[in-house]
């Protein structure tokens, strides 16, 4: 495989069908905006599956004041509206997990498509404990506005956090932030003009796409493997860059148990990525919101503690080892960087809830919140095996899967005659949903894969999930084997990752770069 082959160079702008170039004003502006707003056509890459509208970041007529209908959709008067949109609007993507939500909240739907913790583990009674002490004994700073920085409590709290990681931070260093996605959010603003590169991982987190094409970033994506983020391909990628008088802004990773790949970067790999960074000079964005959800394995050094934060920001959350719901994250970032976060986040909120800040700080004083994160991870464990078990037991030959030691996802790869967003319109109807792979994709890649998750539901929900899932597939396999005349290839050696179960007709799209993947064979999963 050459490297042209593995990455991926365009303009968010080149990728939407949406985006008009060179050409200004309502008519123009109204077709985009009107697109984005609809969310099918924002998602661009997601195509049917971007039906949620409102519910979208794209909901850009909903936003700026436009009425809209039931269910947030932009109604017929958006025009009115569209002259008044910002140029930036005409290349934002919304999130294809978001576009899924509204679909995926229907009772009746097994959804293997959330990223969510599972809140029900979090004893309620703990909740209104904590919260009621916090009341009497914080009451007017739990409700008045806090230091944009953070509030002094709650930072040694984050600080602990990472140290069970092996990172040890000076609390005075963090900035609490809403969310692990507005330190992405405050990375892009602080660092990304229009048209500059940002390098990331193939396939990505679907989260962190629509704040890249905000910022009209050009994503540029690098293969992974097993291993995460091949070191091989990225240096290629860079010189290439560099050939071209590009410097990326930044590299942004997930080393530890990838959302959505699974995979986790290995140990000489985390040292070569810090290494080049260092001398190559380029800041590198490390998100780790899953490294305390380990089922295997010993823990791996972050890459902010191998490099000593000279050329890494580190992104943390609460949200997946406590609760989204608080939407409590941070940041550590070199200081002059650090600075400018702060004033791009005074601009954006002026600072995270004193409310969910004051619960963090008397919610670690008076409970053991690593006893919750275990807890957590046998059930997140036991959800993950079920999962791999009913993958081993339901897909087709010709499937092969990611096989996490942690976090919440497994990444399926199918022949790539396979449309993942086609099969998701199969699968609603057998009320099932999976995240599409091309929402991890800025550049079309990914249409023959998706994103599962096995954090959010229980047991028997994965296993029937999992089996309706492989029933579509199957379904569409044989229906494709009979369009063209082959029968459809049988045998285990198609589960070895080797792809061999391409139909012979078959068109093949050689954009696609599958994960190597863990889950090959039988046993060895
Ligand atoms: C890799 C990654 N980064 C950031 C986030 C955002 O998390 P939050 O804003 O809830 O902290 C998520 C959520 O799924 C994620 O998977």
């Amino acid at each position: 495989m050459r490297g042209g082959d593995t990455v991926s160079s365009m303009t968010v702008e080149d990728q939407d069908p949406t985006a008009t170039r060179g050409t200004d004003g309502i008519a123009s502006r109204a077709g985009a905006a009107a697109a984005a707003g609809s969310g099918s056509g924002a998602t661009g890459a997601t195509g049917g599956a971007g039906t949620a509208g409102g519910a979208g970041p794209t909901a850009a007529g909903t936003r700026s004041g436009a009425p809209s209908a039931a269910g947030g959709r932009p109604t017929g008067d958006l025009e009115r509206y569209a002259g008044l949109f910002a140029q930036r609007t005409r290349v934002m993507k919304s999130s294809a997990m978001r576009d899924l939500m509204a679909l995926t909240e229907r009772p009746e739907v097994i959804s293997l498509a959330g990223g969510l913790a599972d809140t029900t583990l979090f004893p309620a009674e703990d909740l209104a404990k904590v919260l009621s002490h916090m009341a009497a004994g914080d009451s007017a700073r739990a409700l008045q506005y806090a230091p944009t920085e953070g509030m002094a409590e709650i930072r040694p709290c984050l600080a602990e956090v990472m140290a069970a990681e092996g990172t040890i931070v000076d609390p005075d260093d963090i900035l609490v932030t809403t969310g692990g996605q507005q330190v992405i959010d405050l990375v892009c603003k602080t660092l990304v003009d229009p048209g500059d590169v940002i390098v990331a991982e193939a396939p990505t987190y679907p989260g962190a796409v629509p704040t890249f094409s905000a910022y009209e970033a050009d994503l540029v994506q690098v293969e992974m493997d097993d291993d995460g983020m091949r070191i091989d391909v990225l240096e290629e990628t860079l010189d290439r860059l560099e050939a071209e008088g590009r410097r990326p802004k930044f590299i942004y990773t997930i080393p530890t148990f990838q959302n959505p790949g699974g995979v986790t970067m290995s140990l000489e790999r985390r040292h070569a990525l810090v290494r080049i960074a260092q001398e190559r000079q380029i800041l590198v964005l490390e998100d780790n919101p899953y490294g305390l959800l380990r089922y295997e394995g010993d823990p791996l050094p972050t890459l902010l503690s191998l490099d000593g934060g000279r050329f890494v920001i580190y992104a943390g959350t609460l949200s997946k080892i406590l609760s989204p719901g608080i939407r409590v994250g941070w940041a550590l970032a070199p200081a002059p960087v650090r600075q400018k976060m702060v004033i791009g986040k005074a601009g954006s909120d002026l600072n995270s809830s004193s409310m969910s800040q004051l619960f963090v700080a008397y919610y670690f004083r008076e409970r053991d919140w690593r006893d919750y994160v275990r807890h957590q991870s046998a059930v997140y464990q036991a959800r993950r095996d079920v999962m791999l078990e009913a993958l081993e037991r339901h897909m087709p030959d010709g499937t092969t899967w990611t096989r996490p030691k942690g976090g919440l996802f497994v990444w399926l790869t199918l022949p790539d005659y396979l449309d993942t967003t086609d099969l998701l319109a199969r699968a609603l109807q057998h009320n099932v949903a999976f995240v599409p792979g091309r929402g991890a994709f800025l550049d079309g890649r990914g249409g023959n894969s998706m994103r599962i998750n096995f954090s959010g539901v229980g047991e028997d929900d994965i296993r029937e999930g999992i089996s309706r899932i492989g029933s579509v597939i199957a379904e569409q396999l044989e229906l494709y084997a009979s369009i063209a005349g082959t029968a459809r290839p049988r045998g285990g050696s198609t589960r070895s990752g080797t792809k061999d179960a391409r139909t012979p007709d078959a068109p093949h799209d050689s954009s696609i770069v599958p994960l190597r993947t863990a889950g090959r064979r039988r046993g060895t999963a």
